[in-house]
């Protein structure tokens, strides 16, 4: 009879246990979104320039976008989506100690769009900032909140991204009227909920700062009878470049999440891209060999709400029942700057 040895090797290996999860210590606990109630068709545009359906569908994935009521104010749009997120939460605004509010669109240069949401919400205990990071920005302010929530510098923190990106379109440019709709979507984040956060990062390539501007408004050209007559308060793209550009940095910043945490693409149930183009969201899929059923390419009748893309797609992924415990999301942007963002979840499925 052999001595067996205090560490001798099991005859099985037990199987390789599974990528390291990075629980942070920060979860999402409530998601909301909202759309105004009116539309932009593609036929409502193919009256105002030169386009059609076909061209607008097979080159973005957009059918129609919504449009704010004249007397919604972006802040009017965020706080139906904080509402709705603060309810799944089951939280009242009163809980709130930070409100954070990414916009390019606030209701007033100053005061900054989140006083109007702060005002609108009542969240009297809390502070309320702007992150202004264009398609990028929702996921920068939930970087931020986040850290804070990790360093316990805030406890139950509001982020929401919401935008009347029809104010700044220009409706005689069909390069670029055809994209962009009005929305909001919103995310609690605390120390528990149901969407914990393993992963979390953010960046900019001011190289291609010039490929999605509205130069006028700010210090740098302010505005003037000339800078009006000459559309610089409008939205302009150099969307070829800018699509490029929007694969490959998400294509490379959810591969550093992946390497980051250890994971292969297989072990990734969601992936919800900023939803600008369809053609986009796709050619992201297929760089990742991913099939389209596990890619959110939700933009047909929203067309592209920069900062509202990705809480709107997160709130209808899980409005659709097809988040299931267990499954890991990762939420990935890109926009003016050039900026982009990526975030990993893992739905624990326990609610708070
Ligand atoms: O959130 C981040 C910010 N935005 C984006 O991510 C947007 C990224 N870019 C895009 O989505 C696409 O580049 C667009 C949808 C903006 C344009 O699609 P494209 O396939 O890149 O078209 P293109 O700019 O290369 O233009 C192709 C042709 C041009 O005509 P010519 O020069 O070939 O004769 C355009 O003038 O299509 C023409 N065109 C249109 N035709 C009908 C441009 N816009 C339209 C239009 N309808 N609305």
């Amino acid at each position: 009879m052999t001595q067996r040895s205090g560490c001798e090797e099991p005859a099985v290996l037990p199987p390789p246990s599974p990528p390291p999860a990075r629980f942070l210590g920060v979860s999402i606990a409530g998601v909301g979104s909202y759309l105004p109630t009116s539309t932009i068709t593609n036929a409502d545009l193919g009256q105002r320039v030169d386009t059609s359906d076909e061209w607008i569908v097979t080159r973005t994935g957009i059918r129609e976008r919504r449009i704010a009521a004249p007397d919604q104010a972006t802040s009017d749009l965020a706080v139906h989506a904080a509402r709705e997120a603060l309810a799944q939460a089951r939280l009242s605004p009163a809980d709130l100690d930070l409100v954070i509010l990414a916009t390019a669109t606030p209701d007033t240069p100053v005061p900054p769009g989140s006083a109007w949401l702060h005002r609108h919400l009542g969240a009297v205990n809390a502070a309320a900032m702007d992150i202004s990071a264009a398609c990028s920005g929702f996921l920068f302010a939930m970087h931020t909140g986040a850290g804070l929530v990790r360093a316990e510098m805030h406890r139950n923190v509001l982020v929401v991204g919401a935008e009347t990106l029809t104010r700044i379109t220009d409706y005689t440019d069909r390069a670029t009227c055809i994209l962009f709709g009005d929305g909001a979507g919103a995310a609690v984040i605390g120390q528990k909920g149901y969407l914990e956060l393993l992963y979390s990062h953010i960046g900019t390539d001011s190289s291609g700062r010039d490929l999605i501007t509205v130069p006028a408004g700010g210090s740098r050209e302010p505005a003037s009878a000339a800078t009006v007559e000459g559309k610089r308060h409008f939205l302009q793209l150099q969307g070829r470049e800018v699509f490029r550009r929007a694969v490959e940095t998400m294509t490379r910043a959810g591969q550093a999440a992946l390497d980051s945490l250890g994971m292969k693409v297989s072990d990734l149930a969601w992936l919800v891209p900023h939803q600008a183009n369809l053609r986009i969201t796709q050619a992201v899929a297929s760089q990742f060999d991913l099939p389209p059923e596990r890619v959110v390419g939700d933009m047909s009748g929203t067309g592209n709400t920069s900062a509202a893309s990705l809480p709107i797609a997160l709130n209808r992924l899980q409005g659709s029942g097809r988040l299931k415990p267990g499954d890991r999301i990762m939420l990935v942007a890109f926009g003016a700057g050039l900026t982009w963002a990526c975030q990993v979840y893992e739905n624990t499925g326990v609610p708070r």
